[in-house]
């Protein structure tokens, strides 16, 4: 049977859990009021000069804006829509919490495959779940792999180690950290999800991303994240690559590709929009 990992070990070599960004969690506070609508979603951006022209100049980048000149907070909200200002506003306030400052190539790594795989799940998610769940995948997708975050961050050379390792050897990543450490970056992003009080959908991603058909509630939306995580490991964002992998041979991949030309034109407009946005974020 397997065994539960207890908090006080994590929390024992990890010291405590940080605490979600200040603007995160106000975003995802009003998120959660049924009484929040663009415009105090606007009041609160405006507070935050850097936030509110950051929001701008990704609002203005050729994924939302169609060439048309966005110059306001409220033209950015009414064109591109107040769930995806949200879900941009916690993309960009959780990459400034978290990769503060110059990243060293790890840190650049673990950010790119999270954007990646944000920008992908919400392609995934539009053509299998359809245009609501979008911006619920997007969040799902940028914060599955929250605990190798925290792992890379409090746990420097020794996660370090067995990044290269994982590298060297093509041994599983989440099978070295379990044998390393005792635990996994999808528990120890269940930890962060709960101090945080995620949304549950996303808290089953990130416990669920490595073993999908333990899911329970949200099966098809933890599927998306573990096919981009397949995807993004052939293309190369994060620190799990593989580039000789088969795609097309995995059946999860199966499930959401009819066949090879489809899932090369989603991986060609993926890495178009990854390229673009990540500069934007930065
Ligand atoms: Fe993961
Ligand atoms: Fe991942």
């Amino acid at each position: 049977m397997e065994q539960t990992v207890s908090v006080d070990k994590i929390v024992e070599m990890t010291g405590d859990l940080p605490p979600m960004p200040n603007v995160a969690a106000k975003v995802m506070e009003m998120m959660a009021n049924p009484m929040t609508d663009g415009r105090s979603m606007q009041k609160f951006i405006s507070t935050d000069q850097a936030l509110a022209s950051k929001i701008l100049k990704i609002a203005n980048s050729a994924l939302y804006s169609f060439s048309r000149d966005i110059t306001s907070l409220s033209h950015a909200i009414s064109i591109i829509g107040f769930n995806t200002i949200t879900s941009l506003v916690i993309a960009s306030s959780t990459k400034n919490a978290f990769f503060k400052g110059k990243m060293g190539l790890q840190d650049k790594m673990i950010w790119e495959h999270s954007l990646a795989s944000a920008f992908g799940c919400r392609m995934l998610a539009k053509s299998a779940l359809g245009a609501g769940k979008t911006e619920e995948a997007f969040l799902c997708g940028l914060l599955h792999d929250i605990g190798k975050v925290i792992l890379s961050r409090k746990l420097g050379d020794s996660y370090s180690a067995i990044v290269q390792e994982a590298y060297n050897t093509k041994a599983s990543f989440f099978e070295l950290e379990q044998k390393t450490f005792g635990f996994t970056h999808s528990e120890v992003g269940s930890l962060v999800a709960k101090k945080w009080k995620l949304p549950a959908v996303i808290e089953e991603c990130i416990e669920f991303h490595h073993k999908p058909e333990e899911a329970q509630n949200a099966k098809v939306i933890v599927q998306i994240v573990t096919a981009l995580n397949h995807i993004c490991s052939k293309v190369g964002y994060g620190l799990v690559v593989d580039k000789d992998i088969e795609l097309m041979e995995i059946e999860i991949i199966q499930k959401f590709f009819n066949n090879e030309n489809t899932l090369n034109d989603f991986i060609e407009k993926l890495v178009a929009t990854v390229e673009e946005q990540k500069r934007l974020f930065e």
